[in-house]
């Protein structure tokens, strides 16, 4: 057995490899990337695609051996790529995959050639692509959807780059290849730009105006103060998150813009948020739009959020109705505990929380413990609430109240 480290997502993973262990089963097995998916094993489907120092490559015949202090990016590393994110639109929009199994490696792929292709020639993208299989859709919405997306970014005036941008010559995955220009032929599989790190992404959100959230649902709820002070609170950022479970800021928050972090427990798993959002508010409406994203690295998740609302006088003026929409996507492996319903319900309980410390900051009073963001946002405990009250409302329902 021999150590490796290598970048993999914009993160440090090391581990212990045979020397035959291949890179797509380092990724998949005790690392959670399954987006990578093995069809083959012998360099034929093209399933296994990954990029390998900006390289597309097939990690069912690269050994991890070999990219001993490569780059590494799987398909859920572009979960936040522009290009990836345009292709995912365009085969949904042309039916461009049924059992989903090629597609991470397709997409790895047409990534690549959407970043170098001069323009959207269909026999040129089908040669391009022929090294990634279907086995049940077919090519045509495929390649349609491919084409689409080089036809959109030409026209907006995005060039192609010539080889992909590739500078330097060596096995994908060595690392350490010379720094000599590449000699990339128009046919061979050119590297993509670098992707955004953590470290070098900008520091302000880009607020895609085309993203549609998952899922949507409404809350509102009630607090017993007039409108205007309950809007003036809402505009100072600190205190808002200050009332917020689990919630907490990084540096100084604008009026416009926050960083900040939320700590959440599911069940056995924990995580943290970080990420940051773009403020919105309009005083003649008396409504706001917080537009967010973050990650959670250690569980490989990631969140994209929408939360807009209305303050609406209520009780003759003396108390004030907020009307909350929330939208939200989450991927990752999170996302296997955020079916609707239950989050919709934990969302519930965390909305009466920050209603409660709202309430109390309005008043004067220090908000509860559970808002500072020391201890966090225990889920799981919400959930165990969420499904008491659930069996309280089945057994009421069977037996009728017994008060
Ligand atoms: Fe790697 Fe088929 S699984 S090419
Ligand atoms: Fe099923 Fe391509 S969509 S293999």
């Amino acid at each position: 057995m021999s150590q490796i480290s290598l970048n993999v997502n914009g993160k440090l993973v090391s581990g212990s490899v045979e020397p035959r262990t291949h890179l797509a089963d380092f990724l998949r097995e005790g690392r959670d990337l399954t987006g990578t998916h093995l069809g083959c094993e012998h360099g034929v489907c093209g399933a296994c695609t990954i990029l390998v120092d900006g390289v597309p490559v097939r990690s069912c015949i690269t050994y991890a051996i070999a990219c001993d202090g490569a780059e590494i990016v799987t398909i859920e590393g572009l979960d936040d790529d522009e290009i990836t994110r345009e292709l995912r639109e365009a085969f949904k929009r042309e039916h461009a995959l049924q059992c989903g199994y090629c597609t991470p490696g397709m997409l790895v792929s047409a990534r690549d050639l959407v970043v170098r292709a001069l323009d959207a020639d269909e026999h040129d993208i089908r040669v391009a692509m022929s090294g990634n299989l279907c086995r049940c859709t077919g090519y045509v919405g495929i390649i349609k959807a491919i084409k689409s997306v080089i036809a959109a970014r030409r026209a907006r005036d995005i060039e192609a780059i010539a080889g992909g941008g590739r500078t330097v010559v060596g096995p994908a995955g060595s690392g350490h290849a010379s720094a000599e220009p590449a000699d990339v032929s128009p046919r061979r599989a050119a590297p993509a730009p670098p992707l955004q790190s953590a470290s070098t992404r900008k520091s302000r959100l880009s607020v895609d105006p085309t993203w549609i959230p998952q899922v949507s649902f409404d809350q509102n709820f009630v607090v017993n103060y007039p409108r205007h002070q309950v809007w003036e609170m809402f505009g100072r950022v600190r205190e808002v998150a200050a009332c917020l479970p689990g919630a907490s800021l990084i540096g100084e928050p604008t009026p416009e813009h926050v960083e900040g972090q939320i700590r959440v427990k599911v069940g056995p798993i924990a995580a943290e948020f970080r990420g940051q959002a773009e403020i919105e508010r309009d005083e003649s409406s008396y409504s706001g739009k917080i537009t967010g994203a973050g990650n959670a690295i250690r569980s490989n998740s990631a969140t994209r959020g929408v939360i807009g609302y209305r303050l609406l006088p209520a009780r003759d003026g003396k108390s004030t109705e907020v009307a909350v929409t929330i939208g939200y996507t989450l991927t990752g492996m999170l996302a296997q505990f955020g079916r609707p319903s239950i989050v919709q319900d934990v969302a519930a309980r965390l909305t009466v929380a920050f209603a409660q410390n709202l309430e109390a900051r309005l008043g004067g009073k220090a908000t509860a413990d559970l808002s500072s963001g020391g201890g966090g946002l225990d889920a799981g405990s919400l959930i165990f609430s969420v499904v008491a009250g659930r069996l309280k409302k089945l057994f009421t329902r069977l037996f009728g109240s017994r008060s």
